[in-house]
Formats: structure tokens, C-alpha cells, sequence
């Protein structure tokens, strides 16, 4: 019997995912969950078959380069891509698979919740509540902007922004429109009740919420910059649970001090773990750690999505989800 291929798992996933994992592979986990170094990544490279990775994985071109190198196939846990050096590895011969679907209504979800905290000031009131600041209901104690009847812009029309506009559209009563170089058929968009507009800049001028699922990409980094900003209405609110490269951080924070635009909730961020502190003393926006796709049962079909994928390659079957 020949032995079973070597699959470095750089972070703890969850146990059903380990369970898998363990019966068909020599599987490598990492309980203790530290994130691996590049130094880390490049000796994974050498001593595995293959490796699971996640978005703290910085796959380099310069950690592709590692030699000798034994791995042919990074199995990247996330539907996002751009923590994988995608050219690099195809440049070398190294196949690169994602989890896309199984995260689309958890990370649709989390946009909307975006889009109702910033809009009914949900996170600045707690704060207030916890903070025993509350001294009684009033009719004018924090008042929000309206969502039902709102235009909801998405900046990206793929599977995400598709299920955004299902909720916002049919949940919400929102008008939703939409900018895509690559539109959907006109018939899906239809059933979305979404419009399309052919330029980004008529879609910012328009919307009443911004919301970006478009991947990060060198076309599309910093695409949310000064000039965009100055775009949007200045009653409007941007969420983004994409990627953080896609606003330039500093510009957004320069929008919303300057009131040029009303507020913004965030997932996701340029460097994160780290936030640009003004954004944390600002009671307009919302912050969250990155939980889009962060219910167990997404977190339990990504990895076994991303387990999916490994078998296939071992197996010299074609990827379900190969990128290159
Ligand atoms: C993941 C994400 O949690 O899938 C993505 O692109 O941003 C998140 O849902 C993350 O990528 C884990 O690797």
C-alpha cells in the first residue's frame, strides 16, 4: 500500500473537517492554532503533499519558491484567494483550489447585518446601553436612517452580491442596483429586481448603501479611493465584507471625518489584524473581526469543501474548485 499524501493544515479547523482530514490523509494538524511563519509555509511546502490553507496564509511567490519543494497542491480554505500568489504557483506547476458557494448565504447574511447596524446605529447603542448610559426611552434619543425603499448599490454581482440582493430586495424592499464588467444574464438580475449601471461612479452617485463583493485583485485594489468617496452621497453608508485592500483605509477614514460620507461596517481590513485606530473611535461605524462566512455549519462545509478538493487531486481527478 502506498503511503497516504502528507497534508500540512495550517490552522484548527473544525472537528468534523479534522475527522475527515485524519481518516484519508497523513494529515498534519494544528491544534494549538498558530499561525505558520513564511519560514513555517516554505518547510510545509517541502515535507507535504499538499496544504490546507486559510487567509493568514501568506503564499508568496517568494515562499513558492521554497526548494526542494514536495507540494502540488495548496487547498485554500475561503473563497478569496488573494493570500495565495496565484501566478506564482501556476508558474511552478502548483495547483490552487478555494471553497466558493457553501459561504455565500453566511457571508450574504453578515453584509446585511453590516448594513443594519451602520443604519440603526445598533453597535453605538449598545455601547450606550452597556455603558449605563441609557436614562429612557425619548423620540428623538438616537435616531437611524430608514432601509426599506433604500437603494442598495453592489459593487460586484457575483454569487455573494446575488444573495445580497435576494434579502435586500425581497426581504428589505430595497431598489437594488449593481456594477459588474461581467454582468449576470439579464434574466438572474431580473428575478434580483436589480438594475445594472455600466459605470462604477453613476452607481455611487445613486446609492443609498455601497456594498463591495467584488475579489481583491490588482485591478480592483484601493478601487474605493479618495475620488470614489467623493462619489458617494454624503448620507450614504458603505459596508464591505470582500476584502480590506479594496478601500484604501486612509481615504475611507478621510470620508468619514470629513463627512463626506454618513458611516461605513466593515469585516474586513487592509492590514488586518490591525485597524486603523480612528476608525475604532468612530461611533458610525461597525467593526467586525472578519466573520463572514463564521457560522459552524460554513466553517464545517468549507472544510470539508476544501477536503473535497484534496481527494479529488490525490486521486487524479479534476478539482472541483480549481483556481489555476
Ligand atoms: C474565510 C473569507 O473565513 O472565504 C473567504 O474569502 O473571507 C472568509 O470566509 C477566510 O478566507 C478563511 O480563509
Amino acid at each position: 500500500m502506498s503511503p497516504r499524501p502528507v497534508v500540512v493544515v495550517t490552522r484548527r479547523l473544525p472537528e468534523p473537517v479534522h475527522e475527515a482530514l485524519v481518516g484519508a490523509f497523513d494529515a498534519r494538524l494544528n491544534p494549538d492554532d498558530r499561525p505558520l511563519s513564511a519560514d513555517g509555509l516554505r518547510a510545509a511546502l517541502a515535507t507535504a503533499d499538499a496544504l490546507l490553507t486559510t487567509v493568514t496564509d501568506k503564499v508568496t511567490a517568494e515562499v513558492l519558491a521554497a526548494e526542494p519543494r514536495r507540494a502540488r497542491l495548496v487547498a485554500n480554505f475561503g473563497v478569496g484567494f488573494n493570500n495565495i500568489d496565484v501566478e506564482a504557483a501556476k508558474a511552478r506547476g502548483i495547483a490552487v483550489s478555494n471553497t466558493p458557494d457553501v459561504l455565500t448565504d453566511a457571508t450574504a447574511d453578515l453584509a446585511m447585518t453590516l448594513l443594519l447596524m451602520v443604519a440603526r446605529r445598533t453597535g453605538e447603542g449598545e455601547r450606550h446601553l452597556r455603558g449605563g448610559q441609557w436614562t429612557g426611552w425619548r423620540p428623538t434619543h438616537m435616531l437611524g436612517t430608514h432601509v426599506t425603499g433604500k437603494t442598495l448599490g453592489l459593487v460586484g454581482m457575483g454569487r455573494i452580491a446575488r444573495a445580497v440582493a435576494q434579502r435586500a430586495h425581497h426581504g428589505f424592499g430595497m431598489k437594488v442596483i449593481y456594477h459588474d464588467p461581467f454582468p449576470p444574464p439579464p434574466e438572474v438580475a431580473k428575478a434580483l429586481g436589480a438594475e445594472r449601471r455600466a459605470e462604477l461612479e453613476e452607481l455611487l452617485r445613486e446609492a443609498d448603501f455601497v456594498s463591495l463583493h467584488c475579489p481583491a485583485m490588482p485591478e480592483t485594489r484601493h478601487l474605493m479611493n479618495r475620488e470614489r468617496f467623493g462619489q458617494m452621497r454624503p448620507e450614504a453608508f458603505l459596508v464591505n465584507t470582500a476584502r480590506g485592500d479594496v478601500v484604501d483605509e486612509a481615504a475611507l477614514v478621510e470620508a468619514l471625518e470629513s463627512k463626506r460620507i454618513a458611516g461605513a461596517g466593515l469585516d474586513v481590513f487592509e492590514k488586518e489584524p490591525q485597524v486603523t485606530q480612528a476608525l475604532t473611535t468612530m461611533d458610525n461605524v461597525v467593526l467586525l473581526p472578519h466573520l463572514g462566512s463564521a457560522t459552524r455549519e460554513t466553517r464545517v462545509a468549507m472544510g470539508l469543501r476544501a477536503f473535497e478538493n484534496l481527494q479529488l487531486f490525490f486521486a487524479g481527478k479534476p478539482l472541483r474548485d480549481r483556481v489555476v
